[in-house]
């Protein structure tokens, strides 16, 4: 099966009139796993990536493979008040609220590059933050990926308006 088919939409989940993408069923299946795992790591390969950084809470499921895959680390951007030591902190909008993002101000090293990870992109509000943060701490965003981009809302186009390449593997309306 398709990457595509293997996500779930569910209609008006967490509000009305959202169609959520669920990709707990592509990662529930083997090989739908794996081509995801290996067509990032394949994308990333030549590309002098130092660091993943996985954005909570989706992120976190896929980043650490494809850190695997590539032979780097992994380092988690989370919701507020979750991280022990100190962080730095962004302020982002969501396609249905707002939030804020932390990582800890010692996660990457300066000059340091980061491909950012998540699973999706809608409004680019979260992945526009993880840059914010990783720019913050002086380290580089290489490039963003995501499996599902929702191209319709404009997150990716903001994103490369922002100067940050963006790499994304199926799309929905
Ligand atoms: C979802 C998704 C991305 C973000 C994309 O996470 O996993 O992180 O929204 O939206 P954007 O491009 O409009 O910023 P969510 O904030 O729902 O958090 P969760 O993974 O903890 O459920
Ligand atoms: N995050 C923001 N918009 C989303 C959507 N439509 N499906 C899943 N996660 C999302």
């Amino acid at each position: 099966m398709s990457i595509k088919s293997l996500i779930r939409t569910i209609p008006d989940y967490p509000k009305t009139g959202i169609m959520f993408r669920d990709i707990t069923t592509l990662f529930g299946d083997a090989e739908g796993l794996r081509e995801v795992v290996d067509t990032l790591a394949g994308e990333f390969q030549g590309q002098k990536i130092d660091v993943i950084a996985g954005i909570e809470a989706r992120g976190f499921i896929i980043g650490p493979a494809v850190a695997l895959a590539l032979g780097v680390g992994f380092i988690p951007i989370r919701k507020q008040g979750k991280l022990p030591a100190k962080t730095i902190s962004v302020e982002y909008d969501l396609e249905y609220g707002s939030d804020i993002i932390e990582m800890h101000v010692d996660a990457v090293k300066p000059g340091q590059r980061v491909l950012i990870l998540d699973d999706l992109i809608a409004t680019g509000g979260t992945a526009l933050a993880a840059i914010d943060l990783i720019e913050k701490a002086g380290a580089v965003p290489v490039s963003c990926a995501f499996i599902i981009d929702l191209p319709d809302i404009g997150g990716a186009a903001r994103i490369r308006e922002r100067g940050v390449p963006v790499f994304t593997l199926v799309e929905f309306e």
